[in-house]
């Protein structure tokens, strides 16, 4: 903590947390998606297409006992997340829930919602973490990428308050061709607001992302560009700003181990309560996701059929399947895989040994060059479409 912060103290353990009897090979977090609906139109947004509605949303009891039985499974990490998590008015209740059974939290936020006797109270029932998402901090830009006004103030004062509560604090920043040029000021922002980790994370094309790709895939010398700024900003900002930068896959030669590996450490709930191995699962065909108010969750984590598609070796193709690498990022990314090559079993096209590698880093490098398109904005409703940009910053 900063000196003088006016931290909470902790909440004692729960007695829940310590009666908890061992579970073998449980997700080390839960990420619960406690609503689809957002004030923001982000033109990269990771949601489904078909966005889940308010009526059909896991009561706060019902997460509750999710996070409950998520942790007796041997998850230790909460994200609450969305949509915005705040318009919930709900999150405090949710929020108990989530400490009564000794999870870690961490509240994964746009801030455009959040006033201060908010953050303070949920502070006081404790939450141990904030993640404020930017689109951008140049304002006009933030706000043209949001598709909503005033969001670089807000957060910056979210940002604030998170630290002066005493919560830990991550800058999120999803990196494209249309904010790519201001990385600087985003990593001097995250320094300015007391922020201890930054995500510089470049955006991967898949649900809305997808529907948007040509308007914010980055050229490769923009972003090399990047790889420079942030290995010299990890070297000045040693002890005082960790970094995770997750690099852009067009220009890769290896995958990413995504999601930690299929059905190894992440379980996602979606506002209505299927239980998925990844966020964005729903982009695959012939799945089947169980829903929490139907199954246990440790029911669901082994034996649930897409919980299995995916893990170990079994399902693999080659050059995945006698690959040295394989268990290191387990063939990459399914729904990577699934967009490009319609194969949810194909090596992710990231990856230099993929049959699809150079088309996949070719038409990356034509629609980078081309002129941007207009964003295609998203509202909340069925994979309703919004109105259009005005001209890039
Ligand atoms: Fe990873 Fe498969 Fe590429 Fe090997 S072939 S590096 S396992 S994605
Ligand atoms: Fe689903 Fe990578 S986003 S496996």
């Amino acid at each position: 903590l900063r000196d003088g912060a006016d931290a909470f103290s902790p909440p004692p353990v729960s007695a829940f947390a310590s009666s908890i009897a061992p579970f073998a090979g449980g997700p080390a977090g839960l990420l619960a998606e406690l609503t689809h609906r957002c004030p923001l139109q982000c033109p990269y947004c990771s949601n489904p297409l078909e966005l889940e509605r308010a009526n059909t949303e896991l009561s706060a009891d019902e997460w509750g006992e999710t996070f409950h039985q998520a942790a007796a499974i041997g998850a230790l990490q909460l994200h609450l997340s969305g949509g915005e998590p705040t318009i919930r008015r709900d999150l405090e209740e949710i929020l108990a829930h989530a400490v009564d059974a000794g999870l870690y939290t961490n509240l994964v936020t746009s801030a455009v919602l959040l006033t201060r006797e908010r953050l303070q109270r949920l502070a006081e029932i404790g939450l141990d973490h904030v993640q404020v998402s930017v689109q951008d901090v140049i304002p006009d830009s933030a706000d043209r990428i949001s598709a909503f006004e005033g969001g670089v103030a807000k957060k910056r004062d979210v940002a604030r308050w998170t630290r002066e509560f005493g919560m830990g604090l991550t800058i999120n920043a999803p990196m494209h061709r249309q904010n790519i040029a201001h990385l600087p000021q985003i990593i001097d922002f995250a320094v300015e607001v007391d922020a201890q980790r930054i995500e510089i994370a470049h955006i991967q094309y898949y649900a809305w992302a997808q529907v948007n790709r040509a308007a914010l895939i980055p050229t490769r010398e923009t972003f090399m560009a990047t790889v420079e700024i942030v290995e010299a900003a990890k070297k000045r900002l040693a002890g005082v700003l960790n970094f995770d930068f997750v690099i852009h896959d067009h220009y890769a030669t290896r995958p990413k181990a995504c999601t930690g590996g299929w059905g190894r450490s992440i379980m996602a709930v979606t506002p209505s309560g299927k239980a998925l191995p990844c966020h964005a699962a729903q982009t695959l065909p012939g799945l089947v996701f169980d829903n929490v108010r139907d199954r246990q969750l440790g029911d669901i984590w082994r034996n649930g059929q897409a919980f299995n598609a995916f893990r170990g070796v079994d399902w693999m193709k080659e050059p995945c399947r006698s690959c040295e690498r394989r268990d290191i990022d387990h063939g990459g990314c399914r729904c990577q895989a699934f967009a490009v090559t319609g194969d949810a079993r194909a090596v992710d096209p990231a990856c230099h040994l993929s049959p699809e590698h150079a088309r996949f880093a070719a038409f990356a490098e034509v629609e980078s060059h081309a002129p941007a398109p207009d964003f295609v904005y998203r509202r909340y409703g069925p994979a309703a479409q919004g109105a259009r940009a005005k001209e890039p910053v």
